[in-house]
């Protein structure tokens, strides 16, 4: 007489994340929106745009940079200054409010930055003297890449020591936990690449090398947040920010591997190429590499996003662009009702519209 139905695990079923009991598995995506107030500093409409994706059953927020050495693009918001903090924490508390749960994503660009967005307009840095392809956002409009200073020894350690600078903020924001952005051709990820990454210390060559810095990261992170309230995002075969490896399943099959160590909230993936959408490696192998929790993103949508989890290819889904035009993302899965369209023209930059005036369902 029991139903099997109803004991299937999809995006509607809640899950335990450490102390966390999410209440369903449509999770909101980390979203560049370049909206952060005077000083990188979280204000009103950003207060207002989380509240109203609170429904999710958890949000990661923007990329925040973890110093003001960090910073690659206008309008992003750190996790480095008081001011930060106390406009974070206007967030978290309407997040909770509302009975959702936030993690932040600290975020290091490294060499997708410029001079002069960095303090005394100082070279952005990198693993290695190699300039990405492309241009930067500048306050000035888009200007070519430089050519960025590789990380000294000493430079690296202080580095680690800001993220856990930055963890520590983050609880005092109220955070219910961090993700360590290590994807999307960023500091980490140019690290992780074999493409980025020429150096011949103990921080490159060898896949263990690659990832030494990342790990370094999550485990001072841990000692700040604890493990449960960790999460890692990875991109193996992402080119956006003029980025690849030789060898993406080898390299992350062994990194994921190696995070299965420290039980860790979750392992974020951007499966495939964030451009083209296309998909080479087997993520179903990766995946089982990790003996933590899974959360899949890069494409999804409501059939495909039940289906990874009914099949076990992920225990949780990240969603952006449908979290970015409806507020009230899982009920409308939940009811099946129509979606609003996302307005690429308003992604990046700007004031409310194209961003806290995505009418919920019912408003409409
Ligand atoms: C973006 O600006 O499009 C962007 C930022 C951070 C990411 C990915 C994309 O991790």
């Amino acid at each position: 007489m029991t139903s099997i139905a109803q004991d299937k695990i999809n995006l509607f079923s809640p899950i335990l994340i450490g102390d966390l009991n999410l209440t369903n598995r449509i999770m909101m995506a980390p979203l560049t929106r370049n909206r952060a107030g005077e000083g990188n500093v979280p204000q009103a409409m950003n207060v207002e745009y989380y509240r109203q994706r609170a429904s999710a059953g958890l949000i990661i927020s923007e990329g925040s940079q973890i110093s003001a050495n960090a910073i690659g693009y206008p309008g992003t918001p750190g996790i480095h200054s008081e001011e930060q903090i106390a406009g974070w924490k206007r967030i978290t508390d309407a997040v909770h409010e509302q009975g959702g749960h936030i993690f932040i994503q600290l975020w290091h660009t490294g060499r997708i930055s410029h001079s002069s967005l960095l303090p005394n307009q100082s070279l952005p840095v990198a693993p290695s003297a190699l300039k990405a392809n492309g241009q930067a956002m500048t306050f000035t409009g888009m200007q070519d890449f430089e050519i960025p200073h590789p990380l000294t020894l000493a430079e690296l350690s202080y580095i680690v020591n800001d993220y856990a600078i930055a963890a520590q903020n983050a609880k005092s924001a109220g955070f219910d936990g961090v993700e360590i952005h290590a994807a999307n051709g960023y500091l980490l990820d140019q690290f992780l690449r074999d493409s980025t990454n020429l150096r011949d210390d103990n921080y490159g060559g060898s896949i263990a090398n690659r990832m030494r810095l990342l790990i370094e990261v999550v485990e001072r992170v841990i000692t700040i947040c604890g493990a449960p309230c960790v999460g890692v995002r990875l991109s193996p075969e992402n080119s956006f920010n003029d980025i690849n490896d030789s060898q993406p399943q080898l390299t992350f099959n062994a990194i994921a591997k190696k995070l299965s160590d420290y039980s860790l909230a979750y392992l974020h993936v951007l499966e495939g190429d964030m451009l083209t959408g296309e998909r080479h490696l087997d993520y179903v192998a990766l995946r089982n590499c990790f003996t933590g929790y899974y959360m899949a993103n890069n494409g999804y949508d409501l059939d495909s996003g039940n289906k990874a989890i009914e099949q076990n290819h992920a225990d949780m889904v990240a969603f952006g662009q449908l979290f970015i035009a409806n507020p009230d993302l899982p009920e409308r899965f939940a009811k099946n009702l129509p979606l609003n369209e996302p307005d690429r023209n308003t992604f990046y930059g700007g004031d409310e519209k194209g961003y806290t005036d995505y009418p919920s369902y019912g408003e409409q």
